[in-house]
């Protein structure tokens, strides 16, 4: 398959640069551009970057003398890679979707639209129908998809067999949340050392209703939101990557705990179907290990793009309970972006 150009927007911050750190060998796209705020524009990405970046194993090679340019359109690339800071990503991606780019965006800007598939590849991917009522409606020659937020994707894929095979009621979350997850520079250390911040701005909000999305059905062009009660409670604590999430679950239909163990272990979504290049062999893992997982040890399982399943057992007020694990700026953020990408390439929407 030939590669499509790609560029990406907010190339400098967090999950900017674990884009590159991804992209970097991936055989469906190739980094043709670089975007950023004004600050680094016309500057060296290793220039724009010094002192403060964070992925495992330095910039790529590749990558380190390319100029970073503003984000506009007129950028060489057929499909762009959104890392922008919320506040001001919303008018830069219609751009880009308006002069007929493919956005594959992380932001919260236009998750909730009711012509934006909201993009988890093993759940909905059915979803991307709507991108041509989307282009109808807008008039736009492009389009956008978008990835939920970082700890949904962890907890949506985690629970997706078992709202597809016995049909969730009920969910009670409380995360423990990364700090890559606030960006950078992020949380001030004396905030966060020798502490749990209990708050984390919108995030329960978003854990809240974009399940529901999700999970939703496409009828005659629209989305008809599932019908599952989800309670989230957010905390930010002192680990670099990876959202740990303790999770209780009610099941419509009555399942054994063995059911349920292997419905999670062989569950198999479009990406593995289609052997797309980022997919996780496996989406759920699940261990068996009596403190597992853990942020440090497991965050890598499948390159990051699966979520891990441990600690599952009997809830005595819900029907199972669980510890999730998912890596926010692979997974949750660069990864599923990536392989939301791969998926628009080998439906060939690009
Ligand atoms: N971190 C995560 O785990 C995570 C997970 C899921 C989704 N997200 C979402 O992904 C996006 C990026 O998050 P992040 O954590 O990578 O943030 P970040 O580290 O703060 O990076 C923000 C990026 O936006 C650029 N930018 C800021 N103002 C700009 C402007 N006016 N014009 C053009 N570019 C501008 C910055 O460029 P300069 O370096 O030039 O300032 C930088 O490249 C956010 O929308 C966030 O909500 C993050």
């Amino acid at each position: 398959m030939k590669k499509s150009k790609a560029a990406v927007l907010g190339a400098t911050g967090m999950v900017g640069q674990r884009f590159l750190a991804l992209l970097e060998n991936n055989p469906f796209f190739e980094v043709s551009a670089l975007g950023a705020s004004e600050r680094s524009a016309g500057k060296k990405y290793k220039e724009a970057v010094a002192g403060r970046w964070v992925v495992e194993g330095g910039i790529p090679e590749k990558f380190a003398e390319m100029v970073v340019e503003k984000c506009e359109p007129g950028i060489d690339a057929e499909i762009v890679f959104g890392a922008l800071d919320s506040s001001i990503a919303e008018p830069i991606e219609q751009a880009f979707a308006k002069e007929g780019y493919a956005v594959s965006s992380n932001t919260r800007c236009h998750r909730m639209d009711e012509d934006v598939p909201l993009m988890i590849p093993e759940v909905n991917p059915g979803h991307l129908e709507i991108i041509e009522t989307q282009k109808k409606n807008r008039g736009w020659d492009g389009f956008i998809v978008t990835n939920p937020n970082c700890s949904t994707i962890a907890m949506v894929l985690g629970l997706n067999p078992l709202h597809r095979k016995f049909g969730l009621e009920k969910i009670m979350v409380t995360t423990m949340q990364a700090l890559s997850g606030a960006g950078y520079p992020g949380v001030a250390s004396l905030d966060i050392l020798d502490n749990v911040l209990p708050y984390i701005k919108n995030e329960e909000e978003k854990m809240q209703s974009e399940p529901l999305k999700i999970w939703s059905e496409l009828k005659d062009g629209k989305f008809v939101n599932a019908n599952i009660n989800i309670s989230a409670h957010c905390n930010r604590v002192n680990v670099k990557d990876g959202h740990l999430e303790a999770i209780s679950v009610a099941l419509k239909e009555k399942a054994s705990l063995d059911e349920v163990k292997k419905t999670l272990r062989d569950f198999r979504g479009e990406p593995q179907k289609l052997g797309l290049p980022s997919a996780p062999k496996q989406p759920v893992i699940v261990m068996e290990g009596e403190a597992r997982p853990q942020p440090r040890l497991d965050r890598m399982v499948e390159r990051g793009m699966a979520s891990v399943v441990g600690r599952l057992r009997e809830d005595p007020i819900l029907d199972y309970k669980l510890l999730l694990l998912g890596h926010n700026t692979i997974r949750g953020a660069a990864g599923c972006a990536i392989l939301n990408a791969e998926l628009l390439k080998a439906k060939k929407y690009i």
